[in-house]
């Protein structure tokens, strides 16, 4: 039986990909984008921002896993308007990361260039709650 998945920025390049094959394996996906269709009609689409916690965490419940890829990814736009990048790929992932905690998933990937591999929950505690605020940032930062 198929798990019940989050893909964040489930409309953009990597997280199409990630929403196909998670539909050709079985899985029922749940897209988490803003103001971006799916290029799909047979997954779930919220229209959520992931600066909204709240919203976030409410998408989240009763799912199995999420894959985070919804940010600013583009350089050219990142230049252009830096806040609103930083804002989005800090605070958007450490959305994700405390959503995840909240309704506490067994696992939780990203993709970025700092991490390729999905985390466990213990991992995700301990990101969240052990290390230092200075070196989470750090490491979101690289994301
Ligand atoms: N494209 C690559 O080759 C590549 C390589 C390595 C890592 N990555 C990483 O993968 C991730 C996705 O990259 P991509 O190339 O698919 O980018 P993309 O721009 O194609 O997709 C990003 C998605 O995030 C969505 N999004 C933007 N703001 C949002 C918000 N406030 N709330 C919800 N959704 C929002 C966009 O609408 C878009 O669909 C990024 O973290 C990127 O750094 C990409």
């Amino acid at each position: 039986m198929g798990l019940k998945v989050v893909v964040t920025g489930g409309s953009g390049f990597i997280g199409s990909h990630v929403v196909d094959a998670l539909v050709a394996a079985g899985h029922a996906v749940t897209i988490i984008d803003h103001r971006v269709a799916p290029h799909r009609r047979d997954v779930e689409f919220e229209d959520v921002d992931l600066l909204d916690l709240a919203s976030v965490v409410a998408v989240l419940r009763g799912a199995d896993h999420v894959f985070h890829l919804g940010a600013v990814a583009n350089v050219n736009y990142a230049f252009k308007y830096p806040v609103y990048t930083a804002s989005l790929n800090v605070m958007g992932t450490t959305n994700i990361l405390e959503a995840a905690r909240i309704v506490g998933f067994a696992s939780f990937a990203e993709y970025s260039l700092a991490t390729k591999m999905a985390r466990s929950v213990g991992e995700v505690e301990t990101f969240l709650r052990v290390i230092s605020p200075w070196e989470r940032d750090h490491l979101l930062l690289n994301v």
